[in-house]
C-alpha cells in the first residue's frame, strides 16, 4: 500500500528567484500538508550523501555543487498516496518536458536548476526526511 508522507526540497534556483511563496501555496492547494520544514543550505559534503544514489552518474558533480550553491527548503509532506501525486505535481525532471502547470515548468529553468526535488518510493522519501529532521522535530 502506498504511504502517506512524501520528502521535498525547493532548489537553490527556486528559493533564489523567491519562488517559495507560490510553490508551498501551489503545494498545500494539492491537497498537500506541511509536517516539518526547515530553511538551510546544504554543504558540499551533506549535498553529495545526500545524491549519493547517483554518484555514478555523469551529472553527479555539478549537481552536488549546484545543490550546495544557495538556500533550499527541504519539507516533509503528508497526502494520501503522497510519493506519486507529488511526482505529478512537479512534472518531469526536464522542465521543457514536463506538463504545463506543474511546478517544474512553472518555476524551473533547466535540468539542472529544475526548482524542486521529490522523492522517488516510500523508503526514499524515509531516508531523506531522517536526513533533515529528526524524530523529535516530527508532528
Ligand atoms: P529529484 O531527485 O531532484 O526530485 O529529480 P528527479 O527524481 O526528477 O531526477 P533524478 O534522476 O533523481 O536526478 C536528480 C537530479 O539530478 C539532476 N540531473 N541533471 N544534467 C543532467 O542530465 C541531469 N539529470 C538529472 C536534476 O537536477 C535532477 O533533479
Ligand atoms: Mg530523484
Amino acid at each position: 500500500m502506498a504511504g502517506n508522507k512524501t520528502f521535498t526540497m525547493i532548489k537553490p534556483d527556486a528559493v533564489g528567484n523567491n519562488h517559495i511563496g507560490p510553490i508551498l501555496a501551489q503545494i498545500n492547494e494539492a491537497g498537500f500538508r506541511i509536517v516539518a520544514m526547515k530553511y538551510t543550505r546544504l554543504t558540499p559534503e551533506a549535498a553529495g550523501k545526500f545524491y549519493e544514489i547517483h554518484k555514478e552518474r555523469p551529472f553527479y558533480g555539478e549537481l552536488v555543487s549546484y545543490m550546495s550553491s544557495g538556500p533550499i527548503v527541504a519539507a516533509i509532506l503528508e497526502k494520501d498516496n503522497a510519493v506519486a501525486d507529488f511526482r505529478t505535481l512537479i512534472g518531469a525532471t526536464d522542465p521543457a518536458k514536463a506538463e504545463p502547470g506543474t511546478i517544474r515548468a512553472r518555476f524551473a529553468k533547466s535540468i539542472a536548476a529544475n526548482a524542486i526535488h521529490g522523492s522517488d518510493s516510500d523508503e526514499n522519501a524515509g531516508i531523506e526526511g531522517n536526513f533533515f529532521f529528526s524524530q523529535l522535530e516530527r508532528f
